[in-house]
């Protein structure tokens, strides 16, 4: 029996980092997905296969021991098996169309969809409790993750954070995203920002007072289909990121390249690296690569409204 669950990627629209410290945050699900394939075996391991290469480790194994990136799979393994006295090894293959590392929430679709595949081992289990174990073990990779990015990789669609509810009218966003290529660690960069809001602690109770109002502008005029009002939020949510030093010149750069054709522009995820995202008009879409350097990859998003997908074969 192959147990098989699958979890969209994610955008930050407003509100990253300042999530981590409680405030809202509009996130997206986007149409790139990891699919994870969970098997019972007779190996006494628990085996993982990815794109990150293989790990195999006796199934006694703590995922403290594991390397970083393949510890929330062997929590989640440790945690199904000891629910199950009578499994013998387990196999999980990891299929991704997600780039790493680059602020696409790659990670967490990752928990998502291993936490759906290796539970569903068992028996089908609740959007609710797949979130729930998923986040817990994200927090073996980042123990201060805010939980947004797992949330919307399991609700799919737009929603505004904290709330799981789906943000109905999205008209037909059509989203930019251009990759730097520069990997980012989303732990130092959230390490980076508390040190910042140690230092600067008013002004940084300030910049959340103002992305929580910025938030309820972006609300409102997603209700108006006012898209110009949308895009200039998404610049002035990015003179934030830059207040609290996320942002480096690299993505200054392309965010200044795009600026002429798109309504606003501004780093999805934690920054210093990964992704920017840009509302460009469609009539200017084509203008797009003549202005980002070649090595840069960029591509047009669609918001995906189905999240966790489970099913048994
Ligand atoms: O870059 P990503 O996909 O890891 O997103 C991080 C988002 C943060 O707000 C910086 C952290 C969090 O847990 O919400």
């Amino acid at each position: 029996m192959k147990s098989i669950a699958s979890a969209p990627g994610k955008i930050i629209l407003f509100g990253e980092h300042f999530v981590v410290h409680g405030t809202k945050a509009i996130l997206a699900a986007i149409n790139k997905r990891v699919t994870v394939t969970s098997t019972f075996t007779d190996n006494n391991t628990i085996k993982v296969n990815s794109e990150l290469g293989t790990l195999e480790v006796p199934i006694s194994s703590s995922y403290e021991e594991a390397k970083s990136e393949f510890r929330p799979f062997v929590y989640l393994a440790n945690k199904m098996i000891a629910s199950n006295q009578n499994v013998n090894g387990l196999e999980i293959t990891i299929d991704s169309d997600i780039p790493v590392g680059v602020g696409l929430g790659s990670s967490s679709a990752c928990c998502v969809a291993a936490a759906g595949s290796i539970f569903g081992l068992i028996k089908e289990w609740s959007s609710e409790e797949i979130l729930k174990i998923s986040i817990e073990s994200e927090k073996t990779i980042f123990p201060d993750t805010s939980g947004a990015d797992c949330t919307v990789c399991t609700y799919g669609g737009m929603i505004e954070y904290p709330s799981i509810e789906k943000i109905g009218n999205t008209f037909g966003l059509n989203l930019l995203i251009a990759n730097s290529m520069i990997p980012h660690n989303t732990k130092n960069s959230v390490e980076k920002v508390n040190k910042f809001k140690e230092n600067n602690e008013e002004r940084f109770s300030q910049l959340c007072d103002l992305e929580t109002k910025l938030i309820d502008e972006v609300i409102t005029a997603m209700k108006n289909n006012d898209t110009t009002t949308f895009g200039l939020k998404m610049s002035e949510n990015q003179k934030y990121l830059e207040e609290i030093q996320v942002s480096n010149d690299t993505l200054r750069d392309m965010i200044s390249y795009l600026k002429e054709i798109s309504l606003g522009t501004k780093i999805t995820g934690a920054g210093d690296g990964g992704c920017i995202i840009a509302l460009v008009k469609d009539e200017n879409m084509d203008k797009v690569p003549a202005l980002l350097p070649n090595d840069e990859e960029c591509f047009s998003a669609k918001i995906d409204t189905k999240g966790v997908v489970w099913s048994k074969i």
